[in-house]
C-alpha cells in the first residue's frame, strides 16, 4: 500500500512533537496501520531547533499545504481562529482530511466545519484538543458510547492546574508561576485564556458535545478562572482539607445540558484534589458503567503530539481500505508478519 501522507502546519510546540513522533515511532507506527506514514510538507513561518527536518519540503505559506494535491491529511497545528479556520476550510474544500489540536478552532466554528466535512465526506479529528495526552475524546466516542453520560467533571487546563499546585505546595507568586508554564510550552499565545477559564470553556464545550451529542455551545458555558484566587485562599482551603482545583463539570439536567468552569474547594481526600502540575484527569460518570477516572499530561509537545499522532493513525486506518482496518480489531497486521518477526 502506498504511504499516507501527512502536511503538517505549525511547527511550535505541538508540531515538533508531532513531528518527533512520526519519526521516531515510524515503525511501530507502519506495523499498526499497515501502510507508512510520511510528512510529505510542512508550513511554518521558521524552522523549530527540536525537529530534523532537512529533508523534508517546507514552505512559509501554510495555504500550500491545503492545496497541495499529495497530501491526504492536514494536520493543523497553528492555533488561533481566524487562519486556522480558513485553513482548515481550504483543506476540507480541498477533499483533504483535517487533524487538529485547536479547541477554540473547534468550540467555536466546529459546526460549521463538521457540516462542511461531512458534506465533502472527509474526516476532521481533533483528539488533542481536549486535555492533552489524554484519549478522553475516544474514550467517550468509543469506549463509553453505550452509556448515558450523567455528568463528567475534570481539570482540564495544564497550566491553571501547574500555577494552583506551585501556589500551593512551594507559596510560589501566580505571575512567576505562569512565566514558567509558557517557558514550559505549556500556556496559550494568550495566556488569559489559561487563566481565565476560556481554554477549559473551549475543551468542556467539545466534551459536552460528544458525551451528549449535541452541537458545540461554547458561548453557553458559565466561565470562570483563576485569576482572584490569592496565597491566602489556598493556604485557607488547604487549613480546612481542602485543595482549590478549577474544575470543568458538564451535567444533564430536567433544563438541559449545564456547562460551567469555575474554582471549586475538593476535600483531599478525593483523587480530582491529588492531580497536580500540569497532569489533568477527567472523571466520567455513565449509567452503565458508573464513574471513571483518565489521568495524564494535559499540554506540552509531546503529549499533545502523542494525540494528534494517534488521529493521524486513526484517518490513516479509515484510508486503507481492507474493513478489518478500519476499526483497529486488530493490534498488528497478520498478513504482513514474516516468520523471523514471530
Ligand atoms: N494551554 C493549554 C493548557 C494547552 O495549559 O492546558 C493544552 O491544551
Amino acid at each position: 500500500l502506498k504511504p499516507v501522507k501527512v502536511g503538517i502546519c505549525g511547527l511550535g510546540t505541538v508540531g515538533s512533537g508531532t513531528f518527533n513522533i512520526l519519526r521516531n515511532n515510524a515503525e511501530e507506527i507502519t506495523r499498526r496501520v499497515g501502510r507508512s506514514i510520511v510528512v510529505e510538507q510542512i508550513g511554518a513561518r521558521q524552522v523549530n531547533p527540536t525537529c530534523d527536518t532537512t529533508d523534508i519540503n517546507t514552505t512559509g505559506d501554510i495555504f500550500e499545504v491545503a492545496n497541495n494535491p499529495d497530501i491526504d491529511i492536514v494536520v493543523e497545528l497553528i492555533g488561533g481562529t481566524s487562519v486556522a479556520r480558513e485553513l482548515v476550510l481550504t483543506a476540507i474544500e480541498n477533499g483533504k482530511h483535517v487533524v487538529t489540536a485547536n479547541k477554540a478552532l473547534i468550540a467555536e466554528y466546529g459546526n460549521e466545519i463538521f457540516a462542511k466535512a461531512q458534506a465533502k465526506g472527509v474526516m476532521v479529528a481533533f483528539e488533542a484538543a481536549v486535555a492533552g495526552g489524554i484519549p478522553i475524546i475516544k474514550m467517550l466516542r468509543e469506549g463509553l458510547s453505550s452509556n448515558k453520560i450523567e455528568w463528567l467533571a475534570g481539570i482540564i487546563n495544564g497550566t491553571g492546574n501547574f500555577i494552583m499546585t506551585e501556589m500551593s505546595e512551594k507559596g510560589r507568586a501566580f505571575d512567576d508561576v505562569l512565566k514558567e508554564a509558557q517557558e514550559l510550552g505549556y500556556a496559550e499565545a494568550d495566556p488569559t485564556f489559561d487563566v481565565e477559564g476560556i481554554d477549559a470553556a473551549h475543551k468542556l464545550t467539545i466534551l459536552a458535545s460528544i458525551a451528549y451529542g449535541i452541537p458545540l455551545q461554547f458561548e453557553k458555558t458559565y466561565t470562570e478562572g483563576i485569576s482572584r484566587i490569592t496565597a491566602e485562599d489556598v493556604s485557607f482551603a488547604r487549613e480546612l482539607g481542602y485543595s482549590i482545583k478549577h474544575l470543568g463539570v458538564a451535567r444533564r439536567t430536567k433544563a438541559g445540558v449545564e456547562l460551567r468552569v469555575h474554582p471549586t474547594l475538593i476535600s483531599q481526600k478525593a483523587l480530582l484534589a491529588n492531580v497536580n502540575g500540569v497532569m489533568n484527569a477527567v472523571m466520567v460518570k455513565g449509567d452503565a458503567v458508573g464513574p471513571t477516572l483518565t489521568y495524564g499530561a494535559g499540554a506540552g509537545a509531546m503529549p499533545t503530539g502523542s494525540s494528534v499522532v494517534a488521529d493521524i493513525i486513526d484517518v490513516a486506518r479509515t484510508l486503507t481500505a481492507d474493513p478489518t482496518n478500519r476499526v483497529p480489531h486488530l493490534a498488528f497486521q497478520p498478513d504482513q508478519l514474516s516468520d523471523a518477526e514471530i
